[in-house]
């Protein structure tokens, strides 16, 4: 069937399965493959996008539920060559190792201070439990979460379409 969505401010229509995943769709129909899997059962958060605004773990949405929606992945926030405050922020603080997680990290750590402008420690890791990292580098990202928050960088990728029924908050489904 026929969707149109809009992904990093590209509106477009195609044809797909209703079986197909929004993070399938993102990665092998719009070619965006920063958006990585890392599970597909909605434990690690690899998958997180931002779906109206609201972080969303990808695998957990099928792409026809993005109908008509507005999508931001990770390819969509730096500005050129410009890196968003909180990709830079994670690059200062050595918030990532082998990066796999790094695109989901960042989108749940975007989608964090924009609800919580000033997170505490222990909110930012609660902020953050829906999304593993296998080379444990917690450490890092915490600290480069709670830089971009004391710079002011809550870093704004709301794209300001509603909600979409139908998935699963990036916070929710892991263990910290
Ligand atoms: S791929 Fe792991 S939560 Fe989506
Ligand atoms: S940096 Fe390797 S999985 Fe997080």
């Amino acid at each position: 069937m026929n969707i149109t969505v809009t992904v990093n401010g590209e509106t477009a229509t195609h044809d797909v399965e209703p079986r197909l995943l929004l993070v399938h769709y993102l990665r092998d129909v719009v070619g965006l493959t920063g958006t990585n899997v890392g599970c597909d059962t909605s434990s690690c958060g690899a998958c997180t996008v931002h779906v109206g605004g609201e972080s969303v773990k990808s695998c957990t949405m099928l792409a026809v539920q993005a109908d008509g929606a507005d999508i931001t992945t990770i390819e969509g926030l730096a500005q050129g060559d410009v890196l968003h405050p909180m990709q830079r922020a994670f690059r200062e603080n050595h918030g990532l190792q082998c990066g796999f997680c790094t695109p989901g990290m960042v989108m749940a750590a975007v989608s964090l201070l924009e609800e919580h402008p000033h997170p505490t420690e222990a909110e930012v890791r609660e902020g953050l439990e829906g999304n593993l990292c296998r080379c444990t580098g917690y450490h890092n990202i915490v600290k480069a979460v709670l830089a971009a928050a004391d710079a002011g960088d809550s870093g704004a990728a709301a794209t300001g379409s509603p909600g979409v029924a139908g998935r699963v908050p990036a916070s929710a489904g892991a263990p910290s």
